[in-house]
């Protein structure tokens, strides 16, 4: 399991029923049968082929696990008590939790990009969220997000960088914003970038400096 993987299963509960959807390789769920965190896993991708390695990979514990082919919730006949979402774009994470009938009481999701949307859809449908990270691992950086059923409030600058960021500004935090200021005071300098672009990065620049300041 690399850092990324471990340190997500770091934020997954207990209980009694957990699902991983776009499961994949399945070693975040082989973790929580081995380590008891949760009696029976639910293991789902859309793709079948992917699906096939998680099943291959748990099949030593025989009925705790349920194998399903399905896109997000779709094929789901049990409500599960925690799902993990995790290695997909934020857009894909919530058409996956709108296209739900219901949805699990907490949430371990892990959007690629567009972690906003994620926020702004967990705090609109009736979500607190808990945990709201930045964290580096192998030279790439990822969001980390968990959610429970409940009430919450976001600023802007909240849902744009994700609440424990803005709180304890993490090294991965910091270190993204300067590698992204970095990248923006470039497109200014550029000769050849059009002049929207240049208008948005100084926009994007200024933004990134009240928060650095
Ligand atoms: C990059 S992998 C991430 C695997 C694992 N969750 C991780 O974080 O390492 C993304 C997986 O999500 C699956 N996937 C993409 N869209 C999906 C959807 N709408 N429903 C279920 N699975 C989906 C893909 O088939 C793929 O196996």
């Amino acid at each position: 399991m690399d850092g990324r993987l471990d340190i997500l299963f770091g934020l997954v509960g207990n209980g009694e029923t957990f699902a991983d959807i776009g499961c994949d390789h399945g070693y975040v769920a082989e973790r929580v049968l081995k380590e008891n965190k949760f009696e029976k896993v639910i293991i789902s991708d859309i793709s079948a082929k992917s699906l096939q390695k998680a099943i291959d990979l748990l099949s030593p514990f025989g009925n705790r696990v349920t194998a399903i082919v399905s896109d997000g919730f779709d094929k789901f006949e049990v409500l599960p008590d925690e799902v993990m979402i995790a290695g997909m774009g934020g857009e894909e994470i919530v058409k996956i939790l709108s296209n739900a009938m219901s949805l699990p009481k907490r949430l371990v999701l892990a959007p690629q990009k567009n972690s906003d949307k994620v926020r702004r859809f967990l705090v609109l449908f009736g979500y607190k969220i808990e945990k709201d990270f930045t964290f580096k691992d192998r030279n790439k950086f990822y969001d980390a997000i968990v959610a429970v059923e409940g009430v919450d409030e976001y600023s802007e600058l909240e849902y744009l960088h994700g609440r424990d960021n803005l709180l304890n500004f993490p090294d991965a935090f910091k270190e993204k914003l300067n590698l992204e200021r970095t990248m923006l005071e470039d497109i200014i300098a550029l000769s050849t970038a059009s002049q929207t672009s240049k208008e948005d990065a100084k926009v994007r620049l200024e933004n990134l400096r009240k928060i650095l300041k």
